[in-house]
C-alpha cells in the first residue's frame, strides 16, 4: 500500500516497510517491545541473545497518517517516514525517541601529518579517525537525557558524554574512564529523560560503537562494522519495567545454588595442594566463613585444560574430597585455548573432529595463551559446544562444583586474531569479526549445559567475556581490576550498570586484582564485596597476598565482620535471586532504578541498593571516615543502630574503618540466618526477621538450594506482613522442611 514513496505490508505482528532506501521490518514482540530490522547483508545472522522466546503475536494496528506509516500497540506508537526515519512515541503521543535527520558532524581537526606524529608517539588517534559505519542509527538527544546500562564499561553510572566500543578486550592495564571497551559486549542502553524511560538493545555482534553525545550534543549514535541494523525499542512505565522487558528478551539470571552466594577465596598463586590446605585451614581456625576456593591455572598439568597436576596437587580427587569434608566447594579455571600438542587428548580429538577455528586457507589457526601455542575451540558450532560441555564431567567427577571460564574474549598473546579467521555460526561458516563478541557467551553456554547434564544441579559458571544474554548461563566478574581506590570507586557504577544490563550475578575482585592492596583498601573493598552478588577476593602471583588475615588484627576483624554479615543476609540475597528469575530485576541496583524521578539519584556513583530495602553507602576514598549519604524519599534506618534518617536529603554520617553505612527503608522486613562457617554446616533451623518501623510486606522463599525442583513448585513461600505493631506470617509449604523457629527482631523502635 503506498504512502508517499513508502509502502508497507502486514504479516501478523510484522510490518515490512519499503522505500527507495530499502526495507525495514518492524515487529511487535510485545506491546512494549518493538523490533527493528534492516537487512543489509545477504546472510542473516541469528541472534545469540534472543533465543528461546518468540513474538507474543501482538497484533499491531497499522495505518497511514500524512507521509508516515504508523504502527500502534496499546502502549507504543512508531511512525516510519520516507528515508526510513523512525520515531517512537508512547501511546499517549509523547515522543520518546526520534531519528536524527541530519548527517553526523564528524570533524578531524588535526592535519594528517600531525595525526601520524601523534600515533608515532603512541597516542590514541582513533577519535580523530571517526567515520560513518556501514550499520548506523543516529537518534536525537534531549538536553536532560541520561544513559545507563552497557554492561561492564568503565567510568560512571550515567554514560552521557562518553563513547564506548563493543569489542571484548583483555587489557590488564589499569582500566580508566577513558577506556572504550572491556571484556564484555552488552549493547543495551537505558535512556531516561523527562518524557520517560526506554531501552534500546542493538543486537549485533560485530565491533560496534556507541557515542552518547560526546560527538555532538544534539544526537547519540550506534554504529557497527558489519551485520544488519537490528535493534529493539523497549518501553515500560519505569526503569524496572524496561529491565524486565529487556530480560524477557535476552533471558534472566537463573536462581543459583545457595552456597554460591557465600564468600569465595581465590588467588592465582595457590601452587600446590599444601597451599590450598593451608588457606582452607586458616579460614576454619580463624572462624571466617568461606564456601568456595577457586583453583587458578596451576592445578592443571602444564596449563592443559581438563587435566590435573598430580605433581603439585596430589592424586586426582583427594584434595577436593578433603576440602568437601570441610565444607569447601572447589571451582577451577578453564580457558578456551587448547595446548597445541599432538598426543594431548583434547588437542587430538579437536583436530580429528575439526573442532578448532581455522585460517581461511583451511589450516587450524594457532596463537599463544597460557599453555604456549594454542588453538581455539569453535564454540559457534553446536557439536563443539556439546563436546566441550561433555568435558565438564571430568571436572565434576574430580569433585569440582562449578567452573570459572576465563580468557574467552578470546585473549591471544601473539596479536589479535585476524578478522577473517573462520568460525562457525551454528550451521554455516562465519568469521572472527562476527563471532568475537559472542565467543565467551557461547563458551559459557557450553559450560552451563555441560554442567547441568553432568550433575543436574544449578550450574555455577563464572565468565569474564560475554555478550548480551549471557546472564542465562553464567555469573560474571569484572576481570583484572587493580588494587586502586579509583577501581574500588568504579566497582559501584560497574556493578550497577551490569545489573541494569541483565547481569544479576556479578562481582569485582575484592581487594583488587593487579597491584598491591593495602589493609585499608581491603577493608573498604570487603564492605562493597559483602553486598555484591558475587563475593570473591582474588589476586595474582606478582602482588601482595590479600586473604583476610594477611595484614593486622583490625583488618582481619573487619573482614570477618562483613563476611559474617553476608552470611547473615544470605536469605535476603537468595530471595532477591528467586524474584529476579521472574522479574529480571538485578540484586544490586543503582538508586535511580527505584527513584528515577529524583534528580539526586541520576548521577549517584557512590551508593547502591540491594533489593529495594537496603541502601549501601560504602566509603570509596582513602582516609575518609565520614560519608555524605543521599537517602531517597521516605524514612531510612541505620541498619546497625536503628537510628532514623529522613529521606530526600543528604546526611554526613560517621564511617570509621569498620563501618560501611547501611540503611533499611521504613517498612523493611529483612530475613537473616545465623552465621555458619559455610552453607550446609548445619541446617538453617531459625529464620530471624529484622523488622524496621513502618508497615510493609515481604516474601521469603525456601527450597533445597541446589537443584531445579523449585521450578516444579518445590519451594516454600513465607509472606510476612507488618501492620501496626504486628507481624503476621502466612506459610505456603511445598516440599521443604519448616523452620523450627521464626524470630522477630524489632529495630529502631
Ligand atoms: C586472567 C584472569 C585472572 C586470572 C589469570 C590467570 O588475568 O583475569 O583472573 O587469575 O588470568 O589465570
Amino acid at each position: 500500500m503506498p504512502s508517499g514513496s513508502i509502502s508497507y505490508e502486514v504479516h501478523g505482528s510484522q510490518v515490512d516497510i519499503s522505500s527507495e532506501d530499502g526495507l525495514v521490518c518492524v515487529t511487535v514482540w510485545k506491546d512494549d517491545i518493538i523490533h527493528v530490522f534492516r537487512p543489509l547483508q545477504p546472510k542473516r545472522y541469528g541472534s545469540k541473545a534472543v533465543t528461546g522466546v518468540t513474538p507474543e503475536q501482538a497484533e499491531p494496528v497499522v495505518c497511514e497518517e500524512g507521509d508516515a506509516v504508523v504502527i500502534r500497540t496499546p502502549s507504543l506508537m512508531v511512525k516510519v517516514y520516507d528515508g526510513l526515519f523512525m520515531d517512537f512515541y508512547r501511546a499517549d503521543g509523547t515522543l520518546l525517541c526520534a531519528d536524527y535527520r541530519k548527517e553526523r558532524q564528524i570533524r578531524s581537526v588535526i592535519s594528517p601529518r600531525m595525526q601520524k606524529l601523534l600515533a608515532e608517539e603512541g597516542h590514541d588517534i582513533s577519535r580523530l579517525l571517526e567515520r560513518n559505519y556501514p550499520v548506523q542509527t543516529i537518534k536525537c538527544m534531549d538536553g536532560d537525557e541520561k544513559f545507563y546500562g552497557l554492561g561492564d564499561k568503565t567510568g560512571f553510572l550515567n554514560k552521557r558524554n562518553y563513547e564506548y566500543e563493543n569489542w571484548n578486550t583483555d587489557d590488564p592495564h589499569a582500566h580508566t574512564d577513558a577506556y572504550k571497551a572491556l571484556y564484555k559486549s552488552v549493547p543495551f542502553l537505558i535512556t531516561l529523560k523527562s518524557q520517560g524511560v526506554f531501552g534500546l538493545f542493538f543486537d549485533n555482534t560485530f565491533r560496534s560503537h556507541i557515542n552518547l553525545g560526546k560527538e555532538n550534543r544534539n544526537y547519540f549514535y550506534y554504529g557497527a562494522e558489519g551485520g544488519d541494523l537490528d535493534y529493539y525499542f523497549i518501553g515500560g512505565n519505569n526503569m524496572p519495567e524496561v529491565v524486565s522487558n529487556y530480560t524477557y528478551l535476552t533471558g534472566r539470571t537463573p536462581l543459583p545454588q545457595l552456597w554460591t552466594l557465600g564468600y569465595h577465596q581465590s588467588r592465582w598463586g595457590y601452587e600446590s595442594a599444601q597451599d590450598v590446605r593451608e588457606v582452607a585451614a586458616k579460614f576454619r581456625s580463624l572462624k571466617i566463613p568461606c564456601d568456595t576456593i577457586h583453583f587458578d591455572l596451576d592445578y592443571m598439568d602444564g596449563f592443559r585444560v581438563f587435566t590435573w597436576n598430580e605433581g603439585d596437587f596430589g592424586a586426582p580427587g583427594r584434595l577436593l574430597e578433603e576440602l568437601a569434608r570441610d565444607g569447601f566447594k572447589a571451582v577451577p579455571i578453564i580457558d578456551p585455548g587448547v595446548k597445541r600438542e599432538p598426543g594431548y587428548d583434547m588437542y587430538d580429538e579437536g583436530v580429528k573432529e575439526g573442532y578448532f577455528v581455522k585460517s581461511p586457507d583451511g589450516e587450524i589457526y594457532v596463537n599463544v595463551v597460557w599453555p604456549g601455542e594454542a588453538v581455539y575451540p569453535d564454540f559457534g558450532s553446536p557439536d563443539v559446544r556439546a563436546w566441550w560441555g561433555g568435558k565438564q564431567k571430568y571436572l565434576t567427577d574430580l569433585g569440582f562444583k562449578g567452573v570459572w571460564n576465563d580468557m574467552n574474549e578470546p585473549a591471544s598473546f601473539r596479536g589479535e586474531l585476524p578478522d577473517d579467521i573462520v568460525f562457525t555460526d551454528e550451521d554455516g561458516p562465519s568469521s572472527h569479526a562476527a563471532m568475537h563478541n559472542c565467543y565467551g557467551h557461547l563458551m559459557s553456554q557450553a559450560t552451563y549445559e555441560g554442567l547441568k547434564r553432568a550433575d543436574g544441579k544449578r550450574p555455577f559458571v563464572i565468565t569474564r567475556a560475554c555478550y548480551a544474554g549471557t546472564q542465562k548461563y553464567s555469573t560474571v566478574w569484572t576481570g583484572d581490576n587493580q588494587s586502586l581506590w579509583a577501581h574500588l570507586a568504579m566497582a559501584v557504577p560497574q556493578l550497577c550498570n551490569l545489573g541494569l544490563s541483565g547481569f544479576a550475578f556479578a562481582g569485582t575482585d575484592v581487594g583488587g586484582f593487579g597491584a598491591d592492596t593495602t589493609p585499608e583498601l581491603l577493608c573498604r573493598w570487603v564492605q562493597v564485596g559483602a553486598f555484591s552478588p558475587l563475593f570473591r577476593n582474588h589476586s595474582p602471583k606478582n602482588t601482595k597476598r590479600q586473604e583476610p588475615w594477611q595484614f593486622d588484627e583490625e583488618t582481619l576483624a573487619i573482614n570477618r565482620k562483613y563476611i559474617e554479615l553476608r552470611y547473615r543476609l544470605l536469605p535476603y540475597f537468595y530471595d532477591l535471586f528467586f524474584e529476579g528469575e521472574k522479574t529480571g530485576y538485578p540484586v544490586l541496583r543503582p538508586l535511580v532504578f527505584h527513584y528515577e524521578n529524583d534528580p539526586e539519584t541520576w548521577n549517584n556513583n557512590g551508593e547502591f541498593l540491594v533489593g529495594e530495602n537496603l541502601l549501601v553507602a560504602p566509603v570509596l576514598e582513602q582516609g575518609a571516615t565520614k560519608k555524605s549519604v543521599y537517602l531517597p524519599e521516605g524514612t531510612w534506618y541505620d541498619f546497625f543502630t536503628g537510628k532514623a534518617f529522613a529521606g530526600g536529603q543528604y546526611h554526613l554520617v560517621d564511617a570509621p574503618l569498620d563501618v560501611c553505612p547501611l540503611f533499611a527503608k521504613e517498612g523493611s522486613l529483612i530475613p537473616t540466618y545465623e552465621v555458619m562457617q559455610y552453607v550446609g554446616e548445619r541446617p538453617y533451623d531459625t529464620l530471624k526477621m529484622l523488622v524496621f518501623p513502618g508497615d510493609g510486606q515481604y516474601v521469603h522463599y525456601r527450597d533445597n538450594g541446589v537443584d531445579f525442583a523449585y521450578r516444579d513448585g518445590a519451594s516454600d513461600r513465607y509472606v510476612f506482613t507488618r501492620s501496626g505493631g504486628n507481624v503476621d506470617v502466612k506459610i505456603d509449604r511445598n516440599g521443604y522442611e519448616k523452620y523450627k523457629k521464626i524470630e522477630y527482631i524489632m529495630i529502631g523502635t
